[in-house]
C-alpha cells in the first residue's frame, strides 16, 4: 500500500462502490483485490493517462483508511458509518430511489431522516471529490445513490468539468413525481454538464420531470438552466447505453480449459438436452418469479420434460439486510424446492439453484454451456448478463431470450424479445427457443454479436468523456441531438423533439 505523492487529480471518478475489494486471509492480513466490473476495464486507460483517482466506500462499516494505490489507479476511500449504512445506502438508496426508479415493483419507503442521511453522506462525497481534483479536473460522478453531487460539487467548484451517468433507468414523471424531494434531486443532477442516461426513454422521462418541476427550457439534447442574477448554464442530457468489455469474455470463451469445464457442467447436470439459464442478483427487478412460473407450467403440462431440460439459475446475494430482498429470497427459494419436489427425479433435477457469484471463467463456462439464456427482468437499466452471454458465444450458438422492458432490449432485436408478465407468452418463447432450428440459432447469434463486439464499454465511455470535452469547450454544435425512435413520438413532448 502506497501514498499518492501528490493530491492533485486531472480526471477523478466518483461512485459509491470502489473498483477494489477488501479481502482478509486467515492470518488476519488485510489486502485489495480489483472487482472484476466492466466500468473499471473501460477506465482504466484514461485513469493511467490521465493521472486518474477514484473516490468511493470500501463496502465495510466505519473503515477509515487512508488513500493508496491499487494497480496504476489512486484510491481515495469514503467512509460509511453502520448509521450510514442503514440509512444511505439500505434506505433511501436501495428501498426509496432503487424501486421508484424501477417502477415501484416494490413499494418505495418515504422517511425523512432516510433522506437527511442521503444529503449528508452525498456532501462527504462531494467534499472528498472537491479535496483532490485539481484546477480544471474532469470529474465523472455514478449512479443513483449519489445524484446531489454535481451541484454540491459546482457550487464548491465551479471551475470543474462534471459529468454524471445514471446506470438505472429515470421513470416517467407520473411515478417520479410520488419522491417529497423530487426538485432537490433534479436541481442536484443538474449540477452536472452532461448527464448520461442508459435509453433515449430515460433521458426523455427525465428532461419531461425539469420541465415538470422547474421553468428551464429543454431543447433535445440541451437543457438550459436560468438562475436569477447567473448566467444561464447548458446542460446535456443524453443516452449513452453502456456494455461491458466483450473481447475479454470472447478470449475467456475461445480457450480449451473454459470448454472443457463447459462440457464438466452439463455432464454434471445429467447430459440434458436443454440446459436454460439465469443469472442475476437476486433482485425482485429481474422477474426471476415469473420465469419459475413459467418454467413450472411446461413441467406441469407436459410441454417440457425434466429429463431433457434443466435450469439453472443463479443467484448472485445482494442488500440481505432490505426486508423485499429478505422476502424474495424466501418466495424464490420456496419456489424451487416445490419445482424439484414435483418434478425432479432421482437423476433429474429440475432446477439447479445457486446462491452465490461466481469468478468470471465459471460464469464464461456456464455461458457456454447454457444453450438458452432467460433474462426476464421486469425493469432494467441495461442488463449486460445479456450481452455477455452474447460476448461469450463466439460459436454462434445459443438463444437469448430477453425482456422488452431492460434496455438491452433496444438494442438486441434479433433476441426473442418477451414481456414477462404474459406467462403464456413466456412459456410460448421458452418453447420455440428450445426448439429453435441450428440455422436460425446462428443468423440471430450472429447479429447480436456484431451489435456487443462492436459497441463495447471502450465506446461508451469515450463516447461520454467526448461529449464532457465538448460541453468543457463550449461547443455544443458538435452535440447531436437524440435520434427519437418511433414509439417514443407520442410520449416525447413536442419540446423535446428535434
Ligand atoms: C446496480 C447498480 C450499481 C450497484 C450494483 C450492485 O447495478 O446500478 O450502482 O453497485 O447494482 O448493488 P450494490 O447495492 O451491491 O452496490
Amino acid at each position: 500500500m502506497t501514498s499518492p505523492t501528490h493530491a492533485d487529480y486531472d480526471f477523478v471518478v466518483v461512485s459509491n462502490r470502489l473498483p477494489v475489494d477488501r479481502v482478509v486471509d486467515a492470518a488476519g492480513t488485510a489486502s485489495w483485490s480489483r472487482s472484476p466490473g466492466g466500468l473499471v476495464t473501460a477506465l482504466e486507460p484514461v485513469m493511467r493517462s490521465a493521472d486518474g483517482a477514484w473516490v468511493g466506500w470500501a463496502g465495510q462499516p466505519d473503515l477509515e483508511i487512508e488513500p493508496f494505490e491499487n494497480e496504476g489507479i489512486h484510491i481515495i476511500p469514503v467512509p460509511l458509518s453502520e448509521y450510514d449504512i442503514a440509512n444511505f445506502y439500505e434506505g433511501f438508496s436501495n428501498d426509496t430511489l432503487w424501486p421508484l426508479y424501477h417502477d415501484v415493483i416494490a413499494v418505495p419507503g418515504y422517511h425523512r431522516d432516510w433522506w437527511e442521511n442521503y444529503v449528508l453522506v452525498n456532501q462527504r462525497f462531494a467534499d472528498a471529490t472537491a479535496g483532490i481534483a485539481a484546477q480544471g479536473a474532469v470529474v465523472w460522478v455514478q449512479d443513483y445513490q449519489l445524484q446531489l453531487v454535481p451541484r454540491m460539487l459546482r457550487e464548491a467548484r465551479p471551475d470543474l468539468t462534471i459529468g454524471f451517468f445514471n446506470h438505472i433507468p429515470f421513470p416517467p414523471y407520473g411515478i417520479y413525481s410520488q419522491l417529497p424531494w423530487r426538485t432537490q434531486i433534479i436541481e442536484g443532477l443538474l449540477g452536472a454538464d452532461v448527464i448520461g442516461f442508459q435509453r433515449v426513454a430515460d433521458a426523455g422521462n427525465f428532461s419531461r420531470a425539469v420541465r415538470r418541476l422547474t421553468n428551464y427550457a429543454t431543447k433535445n439534447p440541451a437543457i438550459e438552466v436560468a438562475v436569477p442574477g447567473q448566467p444561464t448554464r447548458r446542460v446535456i442530457a443524453r443516452s449513452f447505453p453502456i456494455s461491458i468489455d466483450a473481447a475479454s469474455f470472447e478470449e475467456l470463451a475461445r480457450e480449451p480449459r473454459i470448454q472443457e469445464r463447459a462440457r464438466e457442467i452439463r455432464e454434471g447436470l445429467g447430459n440434458p438436452k436443454t440446459v436454460m439459464l439465469g443469472v442475476d442478483r437476486l433482485d425482485y427487478t429481474k422477474g426471476i418469479g415469473h420465469r419459475l412460473k413459467a418454467f413450472g407450467e411446461l413441467l406441469a403440462e407436459g410441454r417440457l420434460n425434466v429429463e431433457d431440460v434443466t435450469m439453472v439459475q443463479v443467484a448472485n446475494p445482494s442488500r440481505e439486510r432490505v426486508a423485499a430482498y429478505m422476502q424474495l429470497r424466501d418466495e424464490i427459494e420456496l419456489t424451487v424446492g416445490r419445482i424439484n419436489g414435483d418434478f425432479g427425479t432421482m437423476s433429474h433435477q429440475a432446477v439447479s439453484y445457486h446462491h452465490h457469484g461466481y469468478p468470471r471463467d465459471e460464469m464464461v463456462a456456464l455461458y457456454l454451456a447454457a444453450d438458452v439464456l432467460l433474462v426476464t427482468a421486469l425493469r432494467d437499466g441495461m442488463n449486460l448478463v445479456a450481452k455477455e452471454y452474447v460476448a461469450s458465444r463466439f460459436d454462434d450458438d445459443g438463444v437469448l431470450v430477453l425482456s422488452e422492458f431492460t434496455g438491452a432490449s433496444d438494442e438486441l432485436k434479433r433476441a426473442l424479445l418477451v414481456n414477462p408478465h404474459d406467462i403464456d407468452g413466456l412459456k410460448d418463447a421458452i418453447v420455440q427457443a428450445i426448439q429453435m432450428p441450428a440455422k436460425e440459432r446462428a443468423t440471430r447469434m450472429r447479429s447480436l454479436r456484431r451489435r456487443v463486439l462492436e459497441n463495447d464499454v471502450e465506446r461508451w465511455s469515450s463516447n461520454f468523456l467526448q461529449t464532457l470535452e465538448q460541453a468543457r469547450k463550449g461547443r455544443y454544435d458538435r452535440i447531436a441531438p437524440m435520434a427519437l425512435p418511433d414509439e417514443l413520438e407520442w410520449t416525447v413532448d413536442r419540446r423535446w423533439s428535434n
